[in-house]
């Protein structure tokens, strides 16, 4: 049997999960910080890693106390690894994570281990479906990343398409900030698009040319947020508060049509990319969605029914381990630590780790 404390902070979420034997979550809090970027529509470095400072000792605490609500009782001493995430993200936050992780590892004399995000992400999809066909396609999309990966059956994995500017879920939180529907914009607008025609206000899949030297394809978003400003503007859009979202008859059809026909362009593009990586030759199982975008429930349902038809199932994490947890983070490190791997006391944090 084997424990892991797993480490989240890499961005505005600061989080901790206690997992058995790779699989089962004991514990998994994650407290976000959502209420003190809200004003600036964004994330805002230096708070966030001041907030995980603050933060890191009572997720971890009570962590360990929903754990022994599921029967888990020998405290610090029944761990057998500490993982962190080392990257990407912000060199503040995610040092905060890591020292704490390196910390208690080294007083505990167990293993420590860095995590790379974006792994996190991708093997979060075996917390709930272990069965999970792959070789398969592999997306994660979340507010900081858009990428396309082949995962192939040895478990590495091959980067198909990145975004060249904003990530999806940028894209949403932009437009969200935009009319004035706070953040983060993924959420709001999922929950008001099926409200609007999707037709109604129709963006163009952007034109970008096919595969660069590097064999990289990519996703480009940036352009649907200045295509939804001129929208306003030219139509006089009105400007919205985050409290309308609760109360969708204040915010008008032609605003609902937007939220709907942007959030179509998202998925639109998002759908078309994951095509192409299966057109292209290559043995492809399984489609897995992670990330906080793959919360949303059109990319959810379309990506579902699109392939389908061709007999190939798609996954996705639950809500709660879609966006920034650590349990993933954990997942990720159990399986390193399987392998007889650990990482060195003086692993650096890397804001631009790459898988
Ligand atoms: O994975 P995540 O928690 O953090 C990053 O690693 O970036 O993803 C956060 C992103 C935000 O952009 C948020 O707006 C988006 O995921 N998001 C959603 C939904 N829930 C969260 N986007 C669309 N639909 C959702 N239901
Ligand atoms: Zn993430």
């Amino acid at each position: 049997m084997s424990i892991v404390l797993g480490i989240e902070s890499s961005c505005d979420e600061t989080a901790a999960a206690l997992l058995r034997d790779g699989r089962r979550i004991l514990a998994s809090v994650v407290s976000s910080q959502v209420q003190v970027h809200r004003d600036y529509g964004g994330v805002v470095p230096e708070l966030a890693s001041r907030e995980h400072v603050d933060n890191i000792v009572l997720v971890v605490e009570a962590c360990f106390k929903e754990a022994a609500r599921h029967g888990y009782s020998q405290g610090w001493q029944g761990l057998d690894a500490v993982a962190a995430t080392c990257g990407p993200g912000l060199m503040g936050a995610l040092l905060v994570g890591m020292t704490y992780a390196k910390a208690v590892a080294y007083a505990q004399r167990i293993p420590f281990l860095g995590v790379n995000h974006l792994q996190g992400h991708i093997g979060s999809i075996f917390l709930d479906h272990p069965q999970a066909e792959i070789p398969a396609l592999s997306l994660v999309a979340s507010g900081g990343h858009t990428n396309l990966y082949y995962l192939e059956s040895s478990g590495s994995c091959r980067l198909l398409a990145r975004t060249l500017d904003d990530a999806a879920g940028e894209a949403l939180d932009k437009l969200s900030k935009l009319l004035g529907l706070g953040y983060p914009g993924g959420p709001v607008i999922d929950g008001l698009a099926p409200l609007g025609d999707p037709q109604a206000v129709r963006f163009t899949l952007p034109r970008i040319k096919a595969a660069s030297s590097s064999g990289v394809d990519a996703f480009s978003f940036s352009g649907l947020k200045t295509a939804a400003l001129r929208h306003v503007r030219l139509n006089q859009l009105p400007s919205l508060k985050p409290q309308d979202a609760e109360d969708p008859s204040r915010i008008g059809q032609p605003l609902l049509d937007l939220l709907a026909g942007y959030q179509k362009a998202v998925v639109d593009q998002l759908i078309h990319r994951l095509e192409q990586g299966l057109s292209s030759g290559r043995e492809v199982r399984a489609v897995h969605l992670s990330g906080g975008v793959s919360c949303n429930s059109e990319l959810r349902r379309r990506a579902t029914e699109h392939f389908k038809s061709r007999g190939i199932p798609v996954y996705y994490p639950r809500p709660a381990l879609t966006t920034d947890n650590a349990a993933m983070i954990a997942a990720a490190a159990f399986r390193r630590l399987a392998a007889g791997e650990s990482d060195p006391w003086d692993l650096p944090a890397d804001p631009n780790l790459k898988v």
